[in-house]
């Protein structure tokens, strides 16, 4: 069963990262106005996150694409308003199409663009970005997902450290030597070792982007990591003018719990698959350390003491972004 196949109950944090992107959005768009922005991304049969961002930030000018002509029919079906332009195309496409995208949307001045990738082409993935980067202005806001399953690259068979060994050459192979740090010889078991080098690959594209559109920069704002089925990364990043009069993000954006410090920092969203009577359970305990949480559960959420007790300082971070699930008429 692929990722996307796995029911939202089952995948919290898929959830709480998107929810955290939302919050995001919230602090970033304050100042120029969420009415000022078009929102653009492969919003999947359902159109999840283009509803999130209708609902909670009142976004209406909305374009979604996808390579899939009947996941297309289905978003045409599910969108959360008529307002809402679905089209088939493949995210190749994208970059030449940003200029008649805001044609459908004239009175917008800005971009909201998420290429939600599934796949590990990673190759494609950062020149599609980079070409987009170049695209974009003062006040936009780029964010890209990636699969960073290092059990996606080739790794034969052998130790841990030959494997190891195998997979940053094969990451090699795929993006091209230049484009992976000469200091990455190994891509280790640790759940973010290919997180770490994907992060610096697409600060990569933003600078290859800066070189071509010098008075922009591309600063990061939000780095996430989570492993709900295949451990994915996402990284988020404004498009700032060196010489605008009003400075984007607002200075407001530092002070936020998830604030970015640089780009190689990732929040690791790493919460557990709870019930409702489990969270309930720890929500009444939240203010006491992991250990307290875990005796007030009485069992270990994950395979051992240690895994439950990093789930729980998970839990406690990003407690308020976890979905609750209830019956329509509740
Ligand atoms: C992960 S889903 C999107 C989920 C959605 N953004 C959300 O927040 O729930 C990715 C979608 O993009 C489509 N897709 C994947 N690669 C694509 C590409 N290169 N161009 C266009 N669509 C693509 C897939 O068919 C799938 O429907």
């Amino acid at each position: 069963m692929s990722g996307a196949d796995i029911p939202y109950q089952l995948r919290p944090s898929k959830f709480i990262d998107r929810q955290i992107f939302v919050e995001l959005l919230g602090r970033l768009l304050q100042t120029r106005g969420p009415e000022s922005y078009i929102y653009v991304s492969m919003g999947g049969r359902h159109l999840v996150d283009h509803y999130a961002v209708y609902k909670e930030l009142g976004i209406k000018a909305q374009f979604s694409f996808d390579k899939d002509s009947n996941q297309v029919a289905r978003q045409v079906f599910n969108r959360p308003t008529d307002a809402t332009v679905c089209a088939l195309m493949d995210s190749a496409d994208l970059p030449a199409r940003m200029d008649d995208i805001a044609e459908k949307f004239p009175a917008k001045r800005n971009f909201i663009v998420w290429l939600d990738y599934t796949g590990t082409n990673y190759r494609t993935q950062l020149q599609e970005a980079e070409e987009i980067l170049v695209r974009l202005k003062h006040g936009d806001v780029f964010r890209i997902t990636m699969n960073a399953d290092g059990r996606n690259l080739k790794q034969g068979s052998g130790t841990p450290q030959e494997r190891a060994a195998k997979r940053a050459d094969a990451l090699r192979e795929k993006l091209g030597g230049a484009n992976v740090p000469t200091s990455v010889t190994s891509i280790g078991d640790a759940p973010m070792s290919l997180a770490d080098v994907l992060v610096w690959c697409v600060s990569l594209a933003c600078s290859k982007a800066k070189l071509r559109v010098p008075n922009l920069n591309y600063i990061p704002v939000l780095n996430t990591s989570y492993a709900d089925g295949q451990r994915m990364l996402t990284v988020t990043c404004v498009v700032s003018e060196s010489a605008a009069k009003e400075p984007f993000p607002a200075s407001s954006y530092s002070r936020w719990a998830f604030a970015c410090k640089s780009w190689d920092k990732i929040h690791d969203i790493a919460v557990p698959v709870l019930s409702a009577k489990e969270r309930f359970r720890l929500d009444a305990n939240l203010q006491k350390a992991g250990k307290k949480m875990l005796a007030a559960l009485k069992f270990f959420p994950a395979d051992d003491e240690e895994l439950s007790l990093m789930e729980m300082a998970s839990y406690k971070r990003f407690q308020r972004f976890y979905p609750a699930f209830r019956h329509v008429d509740d």
